[in-house]
Formats: C-alpha cells, sequence, structure tokens
C-alpha cells in the first residue's frame, strides 16, 4: 500500500530544522504531502509578516527531492478537511505541537518528531537583526 504522509508548516527562512521534519516525515512512507501556511495565517499565528511569501516558500518546499505534494494552508481550522483531501494515513508534526493534533487519530495515525535543538526562524530572525 502507499502510505501518504502529511505535514504542515511555515517554512519561512527555510533552515535545517525545516530540512529534518521534513526527511522525518518523508521515511515514515512512500509520499510526502506538505501544507504550506499561506502569508494570511502565518500573520494571524505569528503577528508578523514571513521574510519570504507564500509563493516562495512553496516552491523552496516543492524543490525538494523527498517531497511529492505541496499546497497552501488557508486555515488552522481546516487540518481535518485537508487530511481528508490528500487521504494522508499520517499526520506527522514537529513536538512544538505535541497532543495538539490528537484528536485526529479517528482519521490518521499522528506522529511527532523532536524539533532539531537550538534553530528556528524566529531565533534566526533576530541573530540577523543584531548584525
Ligand atoms: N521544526 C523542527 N525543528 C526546528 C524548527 C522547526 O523540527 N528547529 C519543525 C516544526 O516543529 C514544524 C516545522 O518544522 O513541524 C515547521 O515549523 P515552522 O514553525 O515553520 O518553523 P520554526 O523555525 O519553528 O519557525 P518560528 O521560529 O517562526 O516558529
Amino acid at each position: 500500500m502507499n502510505k501518504r504522509v502529511i505535514t504542515f508548516g511555515t517554512f519561512d527562512v527555510f533552515h535545517v530544522g525545516h530540512i529534518n521534519i521534513l526527511e522525518r516525515c518523508a521515511s515514515l512512507g512512500d509520499t510526502l504531502i506538505v501544507g504550506v501556511s499561506s502569508d494570511a495565517l502565518n500573520f494571524s499565528k505569528k503577528n508578523r509578516d514571513p521574510i519570504y511569501d507564500q509563493e516562495s516558500r512553496l516552491k523552496i518546499i516543492q524543490s525538494l527531492r523527498f517531497v511529492d505534494e505541496v499546497f497552501i494552508e488557508k486555515s488552522l481550522e481546516k487540518k481535518r478537511e485537508y487530511i481528508e483531501f490528500f487521504k494522508a494515513d499520517i499526520l506527522a508534526m514537529g513536538d512544538d505541537w505535541e497532543g495538539r493534533f490528537d484528536q485526529f487519530n479517528d482519521i490518521c495515525e499522528v506522529v511527532y518528531f523532536p524539533r532539531t535543538p537550538s534553530i528556528s526562524t524566529t531565533e534566526i530572525i533576530e541573530i540577523v537583526k543584531q548584525i
């Protein structure tokens, strides 16, 4: 059976923590589908515009060899619809979301991976600001 894995994120200022999670997600199945947060969704979550716009972030994610399908995630409330629409068998996320998606256990397996330590988009932006 072709196992389909779905994950979500903003993936702004792309970094090795993003690569690691996407590689781990891909290792769970045969097809990796990535929902990339829209600019508007990112603003509502983080209260700032992303550095790279949604089309650029989508293009970066799409170009990775272990990513098969990408789409723009427009609403956090639509996770269930996205999981069903893309026929995902597994939802995988970093453990900063631990427990937050357990409600989808009824339609797919839910997996959390440990975050890569000491790197995040927010931290990179703060470091660059100080240079
Ligand atoms: N992620 C990870 N390890 C990191 C940073 C992110 O595993 N060091 C994972 C997150 O858990 C999530 C995905 O990458 O599943 C996308 O995270 P995102 O929020 O886009 O990246 P962050 O670097 O965490 O961004 P921010 O600092 O703006 O929260």
